[in-house]
Parts: structure tokens; C-alpha cells; sequence
């Protein structure tokens, strides 16, 4: 059974099954530097939310290209397994390792060096394990701005971000992480590395074999450096929040600021109102931003620069939704200081629900015009069907994104709560299948959705993904547990 994700790997001790002989020929090949085992490696094998903890061979953890290379080479030779890491952030178990006699993680947490940063060319070379603040922060001390932005930015690092090509609140205006890469570089299953770090905006000479590696969750080589489009920074910025009577009126008020604030609008998110209280159980000092209660709410951002009044924009656009009653009430951040306050409680939920336990955590797509009728039938299916759950809907609203999770009542045993999550779970993908909906719209497959996904893979689509896998990792050792079944006589 099923508790909030893996339930394959148990409970079984850190270690368990390692053949000692693995570790002692990782050391001699690789120096005792770069090798971590015993009990050191656990807290590489557990999730984000700390539901499921696994074992691992190994963590190795390259200082370079040629260290990455090297392990790659060494655990190969092995006949072991590789599941690369980033920040472990990706609520999917694409990074946590399913057999622990097995697999070898490699960890890019010490190839944090941004290699260079080309203010002329608004381009910037990183290594794959730094995290994406720090870039961010480095990014903007240089005079320009990197857009991608999510709840986990504190932990999780550019190479996972790169290899689930991640959302975030940016995408209606900068895209998902795809849009922002340059180049790559990319150490193969074989050892040897693959060259791709140009900055090169336009270059059409023939397939563009980078994208194999963005979206495809450690499954075909190790990003070990990317090259990235970096952007002018918005000098002002307008951050309001609003009150609105259902989350129909939020996706008509999309629309509305789509038109009114014409491409100057970077982040538009859903959240209900348990947001708050689930914000506050994460981050109890958090200061309430609105005194009504709503039964809907929007975050939403406007920025831009130059010669563009963003606060005038905003204020005469939320006058003309107010006057119109399509926003009952709002507050509009008078500094960086009230917006951050107003973001946390966006972040905070996330935190908040993995306080109360293990929980379905859902990560559809629909088309922007059927999103609410969506979230309204899978909701009450979940309703009729546990009423002692509660749902949780919120997200990327402009981009028909939305993260519907249920939250089981506390005082359950681990088999009545698995029970609760596996039903959930069936309800909502029926509702989902009938609006045409992906079941991952921003966090990938890992090894948690890969049930899901390939029980609706189509036929053609399977065959193309198991040519590649089987062109670029004959032997089947990278992340074999994440997305496809792939077998070596597939
Ligand atoms: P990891 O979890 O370490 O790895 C993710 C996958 O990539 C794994 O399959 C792993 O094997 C592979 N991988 C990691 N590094 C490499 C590498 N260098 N080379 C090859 N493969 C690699 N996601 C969104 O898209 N949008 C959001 O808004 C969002 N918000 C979040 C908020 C919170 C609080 C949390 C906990 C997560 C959120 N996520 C979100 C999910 C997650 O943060 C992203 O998927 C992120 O991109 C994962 O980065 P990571 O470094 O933690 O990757
Ligand atoms: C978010 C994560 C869960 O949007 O994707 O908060
Ligand atoms: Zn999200």
C-alpha cells in the first residue's frame, strides 16, 4: 500500500544489503574525499517531507566534471547503479533511492562555482549544484536577474532544477526552466562528457540534443553545468493580495489582467483560505496580511522597468476588478519587506501541510478555461467519497496548473492514511482524465508517479523513450527506478 508516495522500499535499516566490497572499491578508486557511506548517507536518502527513507550503496560527492566522470566510470564497472541528487526537493522520489544494494548516489552539492557571468551577453555559466538562491543572490549583485523562483529556492540546486525542468511562480512570464537554457554540459553514462555549454541564443543546426537531458530526471547522464539567459531586473515591482468569491472569479480575473496588464504581469497564484492557517503552523510568527475571510484568494505580481508606473497599474487595475466585483478586497504591498511577508504565506503552506503528515500531494495541468470546474468536481469526488479529509487546491492559476492535495485526519494508523492518499489519488486522476489533464504539470515522475504514467503512456511514445534510453544508457544504470520501466532486453 501506498503512504504519500513510496512504499516499496519499507523501513528497511540505512545499509541494509551493502555488499562492503562495493563501498571498499569506491574508495579505492574514488579516495575516501569523495565517498560517503554507513550512516552518513542517510540523510541523502529521505525526502523532502520526511515520509520515506531508503539506503544507498554510496553517496559520492564530486568536487568536478572529471571527479563526476570518474564515478560514473567506477560504479559502472561495479555493474551498480546511479541515482544523481540535487537538493532532494523534488517531491516526487526521482533522487531517493528504491534498493539500497544497488544504487549509488551522486550528490553535485560541492560543484557550486558559477564558472562565469557575462553581463554583455545576459548570460551566465553555473555548475550544477548550486543552489538556486545563491545564483539568484549572485545574479542580482551583478546587475541582472535570474527569473526562475519556487518555495524550495533555499535547498534545491540548478541541476535538479534543470533535470525536472521545474515551474515555479515566474513561468506565465518567463516559461518553465527549459526556456532559460543555453547550453548544458553533461556527463554520459559512459563516463564521457557531453560539450553543450554554448550561449548561443539561435543555433538550428539540426536536433537540439540538450533538451534530451531537461525533463529527463538523471535517466540519461549527470548535468554537472548550465548555461543560462539572464534577464534585466524589474526595478519595481507591485505585489497585492486579494479576497475573491471563488476560484472561478480568480481565472476571470486572470484573463482580465492578461489584457490590462499586458506582458508585465509575473506571477499569479491560487490559494484557498486554509492557506493561512496552514502557513501559520509552519511559520507562527507570520502576520496576518487581510482581516475579512474570503473564500478564494489571489497573489498576484506586476513588474517591470524603465518608463512603465507599475504602482499606477496596479492600482488602476485592481480599482477597475473592484468597482466591477470581481475582487471584494485586497491589499497592495507598500515595501519588499510587506510583499516577502505576503509571499511566505504562499511558501509557508507547503511547509505547513508536511507538518500535518503524510498526505497526497498532487501536480496537475488543465486548460486554463476548464481549471475550475476541475478543481470543483475533484474535490467534491474526494468530499463524498473520505469526508474526513481535508483538500487542499493552490497554484500556478495562469498557467492552468494546481496542486490539489488531501490531507488525511490526524490519528490514523499508517495503513488507514495510506488507504486515504491511494483512494484520493484514483478519484482525482478519473476527473483528470476526463478534462485531458497531465498528472505532472511541473514536478516530473520520479519513482512516485511511474504507476500513473506509464499505465497511460502511449504506444509510440513508449517505443521513442526506450530508443533513446537504450542509445544513450545501453546498460540501463542511470536512475533506473525514475520514470520508464526500462529493462536491458526491452
Ligand atoms: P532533486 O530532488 O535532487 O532531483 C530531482 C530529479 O532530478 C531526480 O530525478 C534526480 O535524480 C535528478 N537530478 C538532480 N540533479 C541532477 C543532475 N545534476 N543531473 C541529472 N539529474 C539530476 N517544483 C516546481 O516545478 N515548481 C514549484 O513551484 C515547486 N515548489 C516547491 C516547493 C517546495 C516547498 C518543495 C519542497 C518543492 C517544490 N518543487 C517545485 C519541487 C522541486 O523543488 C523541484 O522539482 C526542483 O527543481 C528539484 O530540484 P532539486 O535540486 O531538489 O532536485
Ligand atoms: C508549489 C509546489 C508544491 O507550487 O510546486 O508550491
Ligand atoms: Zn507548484
Amino acid at each position: 500500500m501506498e503512504l504519500g508516495g513510496l512504499d516499496a522500499v519499507g523501513d528497511a535499516p540505512i545499509g541494509a544489503g551493502v555488499n562492503d566490497a562495493h563501498v571498499a572499491a569506491l574508495r579505492a578508486k574514488l579516495g575516501d574525499d569523495l565517498v560517503l557511506s554507513g550512516p552518513d548517507v542517510e540523510r541523502y536518502c529521505r525526502d523532502w517531507h520526511g515520509d520515506v527513507t531508503t539506503g544507498a550503496v554510496a553517496v559520492i560527492r564530486p568536487r568536478s566534471t572529471d571527479d563526476v566522470s570518474a564515478a560514473v566510470k567506477a560504479i559502472a564497472a561495479l555493474g551498480l547503479d546511479i541515482v544523481p541528487q540535487g537538493g532532494n526537493t523534488g517531491l516526487v522520489l526521482g533522487a531517493t533511492p528504491d534498493d539500497a544494494s544497488r544504487q549509488v548516489v551522486i550528490s553535485l552539492e560541492r560543484m557550486t562555482a558559477i564558472r562565469s557571468l557575462d553581463v554583455d551577453d545576459f548570460s551566465a555559466v553555473v555548475e550544477a549544484g548550486i543552489v538556486l538562491s545563491e545564483f539568484k543572490d549572485k545574479v542580482e549583485a551583478a546587475g541582472l536577474y535570474f527569473p526562475l523562483a519556487l518555495g524550495a529556492q533555499g535547498s534545491c540546486r540548478i541541476g535538479g532544477n534543470v533535470s525536472t525542468n521545474a515551474g515555479g511562480i515566474n513561468v506565465l512570464r518567463y516559461g518553465m526552466t527549459r526556456e532559460l537554457v543555453l547550453g548544458l554540459e553533461v556527463v554520459l553514462p559512459d563516463g564521457s562528457v557531453f560539450e553543450g555549454l554554448s550561449s548561443l541564443r539561435k543555433d538550428n543546426r539540426g536536433i537540439d540534443l540538450k533538451q534530451l537531458f531537461i525533463g529527463a530526471e538523471g535517466t540519461l547522464g549527470i548535468i554537472t553545468a548550465v548555461s543560462f539567459k539572464l534577464m534585466p531586473p524589474a526595478e519595481q515591482v507591485a505585489t497585492a493580495l486579494l479576497g475573491l468569491n471563488a476560484l472561478s472569479d480568480a481565472i476571470a480575473l486572470y484573463r482580465r489582467a492578461r489584457r490590462d496588464c499586458c506582458d508585465l504581469m509575473s506571477a499569479f497564484e491560487f490559494m484557498p483560505p486554509v492557506a493561512f492557517t496552514l502557513a501559520r503552523e509552519a511559520m507562527p510568527d507570520l502576520a496576518m496580511p487581510m482581516s475579512g475571510d474570503y473564500p478564494a484568494y489571489v497573489l498576484m505580481e506586476i513588474s517591470g522597468s524603465g518608463l512603465v508606473d507599475i504602482e499606477d497599474l496596479m492600482q488602476r487595475f485592481l480599482q477597475g476588478v473592484m468597482e466591477d466585483g470581481l475582487v471584494l478586497d485586497g491589499v497592495v504591498a507598500g515595501s519588499r519587506a510587506q510583499a516577502r511577508n505576503l509571499w511566505l504565506f504562499r511558501e509557508g503552506m507547503n511547509e505547513g501541510q508536511a507538518k500535518r503528515g503524510p498526505h497526497l500531494r498532487t501536480d496537475v495541468s488543465v486548460p486554463l478555461s476548464k481549471l475550475a470546474d476541475f478543481v470543483l468536481e475533484a474535490e467534491a469526488a474526494v468530499m463524498e467519497a473520505l469526508p474526513d479529509c481535508l483538500c487542499v487546491s493552490y497554484g500556478h492559476v495562469g498557467d492552468g496548473n494546481v496542486h490539489l492535495n488531501v490531507l488525511p485526519p490526524s490519528g490514523l494508523t499508517r495503513e488507514e492514511t495510506a488507504q486515504r492518499i491511494y483512494r484520493a489519488k484514483g478519484l482525482i486522476n478519473a476527473v483528470l482524465l476526463r478534462f485531458h489533464g497531465s498528472i505532472s504539470a511541473e514536478h516530473g515522475i520520479g519513482r512516485l508517479k511511474k504507476p500513473e504514467f506509464m499505465a497511460h503512456l502511449p504506444e509510440a511514445q513508449s517505443r521513442l523513450l526506450g530508443a533513446i534510453k537504450r542509445a544513450v544508457d545501453p546498460n540501463i544504470i542511470m536512475n533506473p527506478g525514475c520514470q520508464l520501466n526500462f529493462t536491458t532486453d526491452s
